[in-house]
């Protein structure tokens, strides 16, 4: 195996981890070894960012054993294990928004780098390392996702970092953002560092990863490389049974209007005008920035937006802020769910409950007993992993918690159905239990809008896809019958069309 390095930087050995109710991490053993992409997969809950939080000290293991270069690492913290060479970089990045790029670069270093003008220099020189061009003086409050991601790993660089922790590095970059991650994870590569990859892209998985671990229920199911695994055989050792199809057959549609939308019109969006057919999947293709979550949150009422009208059963309805949307029927699945959806200290029961018993008293029996009986509900039909639904929803896995929100507007099966992003960072057989859901909502008569950056999850789902591209809406199509090459020139702005 040339590709794959021979000496080993981390071994971790029979460790394992419980939280109250729950065992995360049963006994896990994996081996990384330098200067290899060693991707993690495995189901929501599986264990994957507690294991990844105990190397970097934010967790302490309950047993086993972590040799980290050579080391053995009994209790450390984040500070210890970075400075180790040991460094993560979290979905939810860990900068200073009010400070600059060079400053957070080496926070708490600047004696260190001789004073503000030698830390902006050697920021400068690492970011350059990596071919990224911010400025660094620029404050971090000011950077995309994606830089954001450049200056962290700067920083793990800064640290002489041997090894670097990537958990769901993606799920919020652009395509073309994500070329530039994988060109930085091949230098890293090449400079003898190891990147631990964690996705539920599995795409990314067969991409660039040398090495994969599959991991379930707190236990490692498999190690071996890359090449060795086909795609069915790792979402077998995923989910723990062979999943058919990635995708259920799309609802057949064919309802009257539903909605009828004329002229949206913002600074970002020209004339955006469509139909809604009952029993509809209508998916919105086009890049991140194209206008696409606009469009749904100008309909949604987040954005306060004037002129347009809408229209439902033919009716005009007024909607100017999401209490009026509610109203009218519509739910939401907004993309950022952490600042959108979910109050992080309260259980997973009333999280799920939240917009159907609203009207309840905030007090009282039958409110909690509701709670109780929605959340049950909701936490088996969408498969959520947590001990019981009364433990704070903070205690879920990142996926997990996603799923709550889904959970709590499939309570409400609202009519209009919004969904931006449904399954970001939701595991493979997860992803299959939405799937049916969306299709469950459509052949009871509602309708979706789709959003979605995995452009084969628009394609599968959708029964008409309109293209967007740069705040225009410049196709309309049969996913079924037109080729996705039509579909992506028409998102590109290269042509438009009708098929
Ligand atoms: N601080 C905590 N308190 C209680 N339980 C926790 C805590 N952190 C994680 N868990 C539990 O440990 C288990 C593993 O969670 P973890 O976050 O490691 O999963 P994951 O594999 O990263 O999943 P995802 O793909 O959804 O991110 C889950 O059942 C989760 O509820
Ligand atoms: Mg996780």
């Amino acid at each position: 195996m040339d590709t794959v390095g021979s000496e080993v930087i981390l071994t971790i050995k029979g460790v394992s981890k419980s939280f109250p109710g729950v065992r995360a991490l049963d006994g896990v053993s994996v081996d990384v070894r330098r200067g290899t992409v060693h991707g993690i997969v495995g189901e929501n809950g599986a264990g994957k960012s507690t294991l990844m939080k105990i190397l970097s000290g934010v967790y302490q293991k309950d047993s086993g054993k972590v040799v980290f270069d050579g080391q053995t690492i009994e209790h450390t913290t984040p500070q210890e294990s970075m400075h180790r060479g040991l460094a993560i970089i979290y979905q939810e990045l860990n900068l200073v928004n009010t400070m600059s790029v060079g400053e957070n670069i080496f926070l708490g270093r600047f004696k260190e780098m001789k004073g503000m003008r030698g830390t902006h220099a050697k920021a400068g020189e690492l970011l350059e390392s990596i071919g990224c061009k911010i400025s660094t003086s620029k404050l971090v409050s000011e950077l995309s996702v994606s830089e954001k991601q450049m200056v962290e790993i700067a920083k793990a660089l800064s640290f002489k970092s041997k090894l670097i922790i990537m958990d769901e590095p993606s799920s919020s970059l652009t395509g073309e953002e994500m070329c530039e991650l994988i060109k930085i994870i091949h230098q890293l590569k090449a400079q003898g560092i190891s990147i631990i990859y964690i996705s539920h892209k599995l795409d990314e998985i067969f991409d660039f990863c040398d090495i994969v671990t599959v991991m379930r229920d707190g236990h490692v199911i498999d190690t071996k490389p890359k090449v060795d695994f086909t795609r069915d055989d790792l979402i077998t050792k995923m989910v723990g049974r062979t999943i058919e199809n990635e995708y259920p057959e799309r609802p057949r549609c064919a309802g009257d209007t539903l909605m009828e939308v004329q002229s949206i019109n913002t600074h970002k969006l020209h004339d955006i005008s469509f139909t809604l057919r009952k029993g509809e999947i209508l998916g919105l293709v086009g890049l991140v920035g194209a206008g696409r979550t606009e469009i749904v949150r100008a309909l949604y009422g987040a954005d306060k937006v004037r002129g347009h009208r809408v229209l439902i059963k033919g009716k005009p309805v007024t909607i100017r802020n999401p209490k009026e949307a509610k109203d009218a029927g519509f739910g939401f699945i907004p993309e950022d769910r952490k600042l959108q959806g979910l109050v992080l200290p309260f259980s997973v029961e009333s999280n799920i409950s939240m917009a159907s018993i609203s009207n309840f008293s905030k007090f009282g029996f039958i409110r909690k007993s509701l709670e109780k009986g929605i959340g049950t509900r909701q936490v088996k039909a969408l498969n959520v992993k947590t001990p019981s639904t009364r433990v704070p929803v903070r205690n879920l896995s990142g996926g997990n918690q996603q799923k709550c929100i889904v959970g709590r507007w499939m309570e409400i099966s609202p009519s209009i159905f919004i969904m931006d992003e449904p399954t970001k960072g939701i595991d493979v057989g997860a992803k299959y239990e939405i799937y049916s859901l969306m299709k469950e909502i459509a052949e009871r008569g509602g309708a979706i809008i789709l959003i979605s950056s995995e452009l084969p999850e628009v394609l599968n789902m959708s029964n008409r896809v309109l293209t967007i591209f740069e705040g225009r809406i410049t196709g309309e199509f049969d996913p079924e019958s037109t080729s996705v090459d039509k579909i992506m020139k028409a998102a590109l702005g290269i042509v438009g069309g009708c098929a």
